[in-house]
């Protein structure tokens, strides 16, 4: 079931990386990536078509409180986001524990440096260590290799196949995955 989730007043930072709640200021640099051709509709969505697309989703970010910003530090730009998302009934592994499903979009001009799994491993062990989240779920579109690079150096188990229905009204057959929390994991028969 949904793990309770609540940013606002979590900071957590990597070699090359801050993680923060977004912010209204951030409006520049989100829609610079938000509206490049090839990064949302692997993840789902259109590419944003105007500031106040990225107005209305950076709005959502700040309001449901369960979305990081990533800042390159060398550059002090917002370049990605993280969110913990609802799990959906169909895809939640153990109705019975505490759990969210990770997703994650970086801008183009960033991809291939590792900076995602640096990120992603940042917020798993946030989420089991601080928030003691009993487990993680992530998936990726069939024919993201990308995505599916940062699972599997993110330590994510294959669990299951399923088609998702986008955003974009496609469905799209998808490759979930789970990661227990090692600190709970005698209560799994994992
Ligand atoms: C998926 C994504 C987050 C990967 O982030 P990243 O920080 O680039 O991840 P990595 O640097 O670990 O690269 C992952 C894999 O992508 C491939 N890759 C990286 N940069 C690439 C590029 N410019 N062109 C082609 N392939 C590339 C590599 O195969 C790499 O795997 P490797 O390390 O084994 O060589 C990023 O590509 C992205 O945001 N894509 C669009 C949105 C998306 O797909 N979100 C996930 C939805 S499930």
């Amino acid at each position: 079931m949904d793990a309770p989730v609540d940013v606002t007043k979590v900071r957590l930072e990597t070699p090359r990386l801050l993680l923060r709640p977004w912010m209204d200021e951030d409006l520049e640099d989100f829609f610079a990536y938000a509206s490049v051709d090839g990064v949302g509709p692997m993840a789902g969505w259109r590419p944003h078509e105007n500031r106040e697309v990225s107005r209305a989703v950076l709005r959502r970010f700040i309001d449901e409180k369960k979305t990081f910003a990533l800042v390159l530090k060398e550059s002090g730009h917002v370049i990605g986001s993280i969110g913990l998302e609802r799990l959906e009934r169909s895809e939640d592994p153990a109705p019975d524990r505490l759990g969210r499903e990770i997703g994650y979009v970086l801008g183009k001009d960033h991809w291939g440096r590792g900076l995602m799994p640096e990120a992603v491993k940042a917020v798993i062990e946030y989420c089991f260590t601080v928030w003691n989240y009993d487990f993680l779920t992530c998936g990726h579109f069939l024919r993201n290799s990308r995505s599916r690079r940062v699972v599997e150096k993110c330590g994510f188990t294959f669990w299951k196949e399923a088609a998702y229905r986008t955003q974009l009204g496609t469905v799209e057959q998808t490759l979930l995955y789970v990661r227990y929390n090692p600190r709970k994991r005698e209560e799994h028969h994992v």
